[in-house]
């Protein structure tokens, strides 16, 4: 039985992830979707907001669940017994920071391997980011978002909005 884990913020998940998660479910026996807690970066969704929005995006995936980690991701693939890891390549922009990112889980554990898929050339601008500043500002791209999370989104965004909370 071949696993493979699909690490990353998801804040929130986006078409550009789904691209990546249903090609990933074609590929391996099972995906599992890692969303990291202790990010650096402060997210606009909590970890059980992007984890819910993440199981209904992908309820209809029989072989993919959804989890969380903490610390660093090999640490986390060893509990599993996994040793590859998914990352989506939009563009140029990514393969920096991607394959120091490849490369330094390589040395931590050397029995991993980093499979890149490269994202559809739909969704090759799209970013969590782009989408949370877009709706900050009343834009709409309801089609680079899965059904579901541009209502949570559009929520959320006004909720932060009206407490006057900086995001
Ligand atoms: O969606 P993102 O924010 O690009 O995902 C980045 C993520 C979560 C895959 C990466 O930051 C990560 O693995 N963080 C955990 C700490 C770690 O193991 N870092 C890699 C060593 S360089």
């Amino acid at each position: 039985m071949k696993t493979a884990v699909y690490p990353g913020s998801f804040d929130p998940v986006t078409m550009g992830h789904m691209n990546i998660i249903e090609r990933s479910a074609g590929l391996f026996d099972e995906v599992i979707i890692a969303v990291l807690r202790n990010s650096s970066k402060i997210p606009l969704f909590t970890i059980e907001e992007r984890v819910k929005l993440l199981k209904i995006a992908t309820k209809k995936f029989p072989t993919v669940r959804v989890e969380t980690f903490s610390g660093l991701l090999v640490n986390y693939l060893e509990t599993k017994k996994v040793n590859i890891i998914i990352r989506g390549l939009r563009a140029v922009s990514d393969f920096e920071n991607e394959y120091s990112m490849a490369l330094m889980n390589k040395k931590l554990k050397h029995n991993i391997e980093t499979v890149f898929m490269i994202t559809e050339d739909k969704y090759a601008f799209l970013s969590s980011s782009k989408i949370k500043e877009i709706y900050r500002h009343g834009g709409r791209a309801k089609d680079l978002l899965p059904e579901n999370t541009e209502q949570f989104l559009i929520k959320k965004i006004e909720s932060k909005l009206e407490s006057r909370e900086k995001f």
